[in-house]
């Protein structure tokens, strides 16, 4: 190479470097196709799993766990040949759900020109839903307060905010927890969106609920994640912090430090599922756990996640029931009774390991097991597939109007039930 071409080929290469480390490059998905597969046996699942440790441009959207189940799967363009050939080899029942993941991922806000103040006709940033936050606690002093739960590996803040009209003290608390998974969007647009009727809302059961009790509603708790899904790849789930050479992240919702990596979870640190080289090796759990274990009267807490519209109970790690899962199931009832009544939404409800897969690890488990705090539920909001992750935006509200409907009852049979 004459020292010309050198140059301009280093100047060349040297850029291209610059501008991936800048992150300026967002991951696109042009002529990715999502299946639904049905995992009739074992063979079939043995080679998710495979799939889950090797992926190479696959993307399995939540592991089953178990056999009889469904499970959507991202399969990348120079993927489409092995993957009709895998389909065949192992029988497995597949439906093209998109046929080009990237329009969805280009429908998913409005066209409009961005709306100048908070609202729910959009998905927000890390840094607009933090505004919101603080101004918030600007309009409303004498009834909120700004939580700062701590500091994520990136050195983002990780902030919450505590409701609690006219500051009285003693009152029991109830967590909206979201965006435990930096994908699931639509967690935070439902948390914001019912933290804003509490504290506007005229209706009066609303007013009184809101009034009775303390909140402590946190948006995103990964907030690592959740800016990364902005910035570079829409569908990353699990923390950023290195967790090999070659891989970064552990799943948070499989973290914490009850039958750590006990089911449902990997060691591999390039799998979606990894715990972590330890319980809590995340920041992001860590103080956010110590946060929770710290309030001194915990009575409902509700961790939202998404999709499949499943209203879930602990436990994840075991198929046994927990001690008031009767009490708790006949509430679940009854809050999906309401939430159907609105837009005729359908949801099942179970115990994580019996609904969905068992998975060791979550929040939702530690706070059952660790803090006994009697209401404990799991939201896996819209859809049951057709938009997956990527729920358009103009579903946050119908989507945030039954969910908090099912909230209101769920407090309210609680309360009938002598339980907060
Ligand atoms: C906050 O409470 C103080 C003292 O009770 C009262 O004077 C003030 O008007 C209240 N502020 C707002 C914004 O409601
Ligand atoms: C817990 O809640 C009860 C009932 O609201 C209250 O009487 C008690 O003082 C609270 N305890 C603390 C430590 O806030
Ligand atoms: C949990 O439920 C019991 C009744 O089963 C009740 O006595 C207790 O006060 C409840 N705890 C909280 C924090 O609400
Ligand atoms: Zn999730």
């Amino acid at each position: 190479m004459e020292l010309r071409e050198f140059y301009i080929f280093s100047v060349l290469f040297l850029n291209s470097i610059l501008v991936s480390v800048n992150g300026c490059e967002k991951a696109r998905y042009d002529n990715y196709r999502v299946y639904e597969l049905f995992i009739a046996n074992q063979e079939q699942l043995d080679l998710l799993k495979q799939i889950d440790e090797y992926p190479d441009g696959y993307r399995i959207i939540e592991y089953p766990g178990t056999v009889n189940k469904d499970v959507q799967l991202i399969v990348p363009p120079h993927k489409f040949a092995d993957f009709s050939e895998l389909v065949q080899t192992f029988q497995i029942k597949s439906r093209l759900m998109i046929t080009n993941l990237q329009e969805v991922l280009d429908n998913e806000q409005p066209n409009l020109k961005r709306s100048s103040s908070f609202d729910w006709t959009r998905y927000w940033k890390l840094s607009e839903i933090n505004d919101w936050l603080n101004q918030l606690v600007i309009e409303h002093p004498n009834n909120t307060e700004l939580i700062k739960i701590g500091e994520s590996y990136k050195g983002l803040e990780i902030l919450g905010l505590k409701l609690n009209i006219g500051k009285v003290s003693g009152k029991k608390q109830v967590i909206f927890e979201g965006t435990m998974h930096a994908r699931e969007w639509i967690s935070g647009a439902v948390v914001t969106w019912m933290l804003n009727e509490l504290i506007t809302s005229e209706d009066p059961d609303v007013k009184e609920l809101a009034a009775t009790y303390e909140w402590i509603v946190i948006p995103v708790v990964n907030v690592d994640g959740y800016e990364f899904t902005w910035k570079s790849d829409r569908l990353w789930r699990k923390t950023r912090r290195p967790s090999s050479l070659l891989c970064f992240g552990a799943d948070p919702n499989r973290n914490w430090d009850n039958f750590f990596n006990k089911g449902g979870t990997s060691l591999n640190p390039c799998s979606d599922l990894y715990a972590g080289s330890h319980p809590f090796s995340e920041p992001e759990t860590k103080q956010y756990s110590d946060y929770i274990a710290k309030l001194p009267n915990l009575s409902a807490y509700f961790s939202f996640h998404a999709y499949s519209q499943l209203l879930m109970l602990p436990y994840g790690y075991t198929h046994e029931l927990l001690e008031n899962y009767d009490e708790l199931y006949e509430i679940g009832l009854k809050a999906l009774e309401s939430l159907r009544s609105r837009f005729r939404t359908e949801y099942r409800l179970g115990s994580i390991a019996n609904i969905i897969y068992v998975a060791t690890g979550s929040s939702l488990d530690w706070v059952k097991y660790n803090l006994h705090t009697n209401v404990t539920y799991a939201y896996e909001l819209r859809d049951r597939g057709q938009y997956g992750f990527v729920l358009p935006a103009s579903q946050i509200i119908d989507t945030s109007l039954e969910t908090f409907d099912s909230i209101v009852t769920i407090m309210k049979e609680s309360k009938i039930k002598g339980i907060i």
